[in-house]
């Protein structure tokens, strides 16, 4: 796989050993950002059966968005007497303290999708984020207009998840060129907080009130983002007729696609993910050697990581792709 990420080398598979003791049923504390998004519930099902499978026990919480909750989520956890502590962070430069505070109790830490920035985590399971933003940007650069720059506007993620940064980097990566070259004019872009669909829509009203309703594209950062976008176009009349990307192949996306209001996501197989997270903590609270591929710096050190490989998905690939891997059921696309 291609990794272009700042700071990031690539190395054989490596491992590393912890020096935590054997545990006979390990507990694994799931600290989640959110679970209102269709994915991060799917994240918790497949992490906490994996683990269950390799004997162990996950506790979950979730802090609805909240920093102050998170912390107080992952200090409660800690006081529970966890093993290991995997976290999916609200805001990637919020939670160095309850990090610090996990390290003191001797409880190894796994950033799991999102980076924890100036700390010291064990392990970073992820995707290329960065590829995620060229597919976006590449699915509208392959379907320019003939004659005449495309109008494009962009919805970014939320300006506190490092992944929304990588986004925007990949996309830049493909579309930069095309804006120099006349092909692009980029006509409005904003940061949705909390990925909000709500703040996406919010985006899209401004970007036409400002610069009307001829839009060739909106390359949205997530499908739960997307979601805001296609609300803002149905009722503008113009859904259908503009690309709008996405990620995650959420249940309500796909769907989108097939009707032809949202054109394509990125399916990122959360499986390989939640998978590997539940071997690698029940490894680390065993003592056990856990690998990885690559490094990644957060500020602090460079910390061991794994990317997964992403897929560009729309109507004409969604059976071989998000049906056939059983990602999302046929019946439930009708
Ligand atoms: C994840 C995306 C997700 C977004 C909103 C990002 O950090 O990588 O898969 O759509 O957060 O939850």
């Amino acid at each position: 796989m291609k990794l272009r990420l700042p700071c990031l080398c690539l190395l054989a598979v490596v491992c590393a050993t912890t020096g935590f003791a054997s545990k006979e049923k390990p507990v694994i504390g799931l600290s989640l950002d959110t679970l209102k998004e269709e994915r991060w519930q799917r994240d918790r099902d497949t992490f906490t059966a994996k683990v269950e499978s390799l004997g162990g026990k996950v506790i979950v919480q979730s802090a609805n968005g909240d920093d102050t909750r998170q912390v107080r989520d992952i200090e409660a956890l800690i006081s529970r007497g966890i093993d290991v502590l995997v976290i999916v962070p609200h805001n990637g430069e919020a939670l160095n303290r309850a990090v610090k505070a996990a390290k003191e109790a001797k409880i190894p830490v796994i950033a799991y999708d999102r980076l924890i920035m100036n700390c010291d985590i064990d392990l970073y399971l992820t995707f290329d984020n960065v590829k995620v933003g060229e597919l976006q940007a590449k699915y509208v650069a392959d379907h320019l207009p003939e004659g005449r720059a495309a109008r494009v506007v962009r919805v970014f993620g939320a300006p506190t998840d490092n992944n929304a940064k990588l986004f925007k980097q990949g996309q830049d990566n493909v579309v930069n060129p095309l804006v120099a070259a006349g092909k692009i004019n980029l006509v409005f872009e904003d940061w949705a907080q909390d990925w909000k669909p709500e703040n996406a829509k919010k985006i899209v009203n401004a970007a036409i009130t400002r610069n009307g309703k001829e839009i060739d594209a909106i390359i949205a950062s997530a499908d739960s983002v997307a979601g805001g976008v296609v609300q803002a176009l149905l009722e503008e009349g113009i859904a259908g007729k503009v690309i709008v990307t996405g990620q995650d192949a959420d249940l309500a996306a796909c769907r989108r696609i097939l009707r032809g209001t949202q054109t394509m996501t990125i399916y990122k197989p959360l499986k390989k993910l939640a998978d590997y997270a539940a071997i690698a903590a029940i490894d680390l609270a065993k003592g056990n050697k856990i690998s990885f591929t690559a490094t990644i710096d957060n500020g602090f050190k460079k910390v061991p990581a794994v990317f997964q490989d992403v897929i560009s998905v729309d109507k004409d690939n969604m059976q071989a792709t998000v049906i056939a891997d059983g990602f999302q059921k046929a019946s439930d696309l009708k």
